[in-house]
């Protein structure tokens, strides 16, 4: 039981209404923290974060030396477990793994407990939504060839390239090598393994084309 419903079973509705608007206010100092200590972080580690982002909870980033990170304006990214109701299973991460790598997000971009992690190249359009643990990689982190599993330069990557205005549902995973069109909506749970055109509702694994917008 939480703290907000023995509130709510004792005292009742109003009162808890009430708490829960106090403790939102309090929650809305912890955000500007968290986002400013985000800033003290990226600034640290080369990371380019244009304007002030929004942070529910500190995100982990970490950029390979030699290796690009730029995130737009108005960025929005929740971290922490209480940050949004979908369930957040994990810290949001936004990592370069090699030199060279880059990744670069556009602006007015919202996501929650991604992980974005990037060999070879991952951008993501201005206005996109990315839903709650949803993972976006560039690499098969391992070779396929059985006698190399271990050695890192035989692993396949491919660029992705998300659009603007994606929206993207809640524990769907983008796999190396894929576009997804402006406009369109990943249903939730997809696998994405081939390209996504514009304009489209698609779902699934693998990720098919549902619907038209
Ligand atoms: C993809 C989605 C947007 C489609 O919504 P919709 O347009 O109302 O689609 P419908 O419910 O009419 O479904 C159309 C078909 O697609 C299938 N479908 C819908 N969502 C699917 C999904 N996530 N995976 C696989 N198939 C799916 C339905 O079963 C249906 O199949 P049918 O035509 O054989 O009966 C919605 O199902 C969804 O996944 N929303 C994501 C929500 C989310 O993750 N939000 C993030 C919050 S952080």
């Amino acid at each position: 039981m939480t703290f907000f419903s023995l509130i709510n079973k004792f005292i009742g509705d109003p009162i808890a209404y009430v708490f829960l608007k106090s403790f939102r206010c309090l929650s809305v100092l912890k955000k500007y923290i968290h986002s400013i200590i985000t800033i003290c972080i990226a600034y640290i580690k080369g990371v380019h974060i244009n304007g002030f982002p929004i942070c529910w909870g500190i995100p982990y980033i970490s950029r390979f030396p030699y290796s690009k990170i730029e995130i737009g304006k108005r960025f929005k990214i929740n971290s922490s477990f209480e940050s949004n109701n979908i369930g957040v299973f994990t810290r949001s991460r936004i990592t370069t793994n090699e030199k060279g790598a880059i990744i670069r997000i556009g602006d007015n971009v919202g996501v929650s407990s991604v992980t974005i992690s990037a060999f070879n190249k991952i951008i993501i359009g201005d206005d996109t939504l990315i839903g709650g643990n949803v993972l976006i990689t560039d690499s098969d982190w391992h070779p396929l060839d059985p006698n190399h599993r271990f050695d890192n330069l035989k692993t396949k990557t491919a660029p992705v390239e998300i659009g603007n205005n994606v929206f993207i549902g809640t524990r769907s995973i983008i796999l190396k090598g894929v576009r997804i069109g402006d406009n369109s909506v990943i249903g939730a749970g997809s696998v994405v393994s081939k390209d996504i055109p514009t304009n489209v509702i698609a779902a699934g694994n693998p990720c098919v084309i549902i619907k038209h917008l």
